[in-house]
């Protein structure tokens, strides 16, 4: 008994679909389920990448030659480089201070933060519109920065305010630099974003950050 069962199911179920089959007629290969499959893994065969990085490309009509581009990629990799560790050392220094000026820096340092972040981006973006790859991984910028590898520890906070203000000083000596090489070149609009924004912008939170390693009295004149 119980195999006849078995055995009887299949074929109404076959007798059941029948029908419907027949009712699609014509229009069985537009009710075929669409495939919603995400193609994934393409970066495990991918093809030859787009642009490789430290070459640029003349694709946009901006009236400057291949060298001037190249100079001024290179130039600005190394400033977006150290930008980005600077802006990551102000969130540690932020997370991590400690002491009376706990709250003044804790505040100062995450809006220097958020100011550098806007410099990587505007950097970055000026790398692209020259034709160049912008560095943009973590471990790409480790090598590339001229920034002193910071440590994981936690330090006090006049350390990290000295810390602070060498990086600030060794990316102002760039900025200088790559801004006389890209006027000479004729490239104004990088020359522009490293002095109207880079230059001016780290010199303002060199003054706001250098005045708390004065060691002024806090309560009685000396
Ligand atoms: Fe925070």
């Amino acid at each position: 008994m119980a195999s006849s069962a078995k055995t009887a199911a299949p074929k109404a179920a076959a007798a059941k679909k029948a029908p419907a089959a027949q009712a699609s007629g014509q229009n069985a290969r537009s009710n075929a389920a669409v495939n919603i499959q995400p193609v994934l893994g393409q970066q495990n065969n991918a093809p030859a990448p787009t642009q490789r990085y430290g070459t640029v490309s003349q694709r946009l009509p901006i009236g400057l030659d291949e060298k001037t581009r190249q100079a001024s990629v290179t130039g600005l990799n190394q400033l977006l480089a150290d930008t980005i560790t600077l802006r990551d050392m102000y969130k540690k220094h932020h997370w991590q201070v400690v002491g009376p000026t706990f709250y003044q820096l804790h505040l100062l340092y995450d809006k220097h933060y958020e100011e550098q972040s806007t410099l990587v981006d505007a950097i970055a973006e000026r790398i692209q519109i020259l034709g160049g790859v912008a560095v943009a991984m973590a471990h790409d910028v480790a090598e590339l920065s001229s920034i002193p590898r910071v440590p994981r520890d936690r330090e006090e906070a006049p350390v990290q305010v000295s810390r602070l203000l060498d990086a600030h000083q060794r990316l102002l000596k760039n900025c200088h630099e790559y801004a006389d090489t890209a006027d000479e070149n004729g490239d104004d609009g990088t020359n522009d974003l490293i002095v109207s924004q880079l230059i001016r912008t780290n010199e303002m939170q060199v003054w706001f950050v250098s005045e708390h390693v004065v060691d002024s009295p806090l309560i009685q004149a000396k």
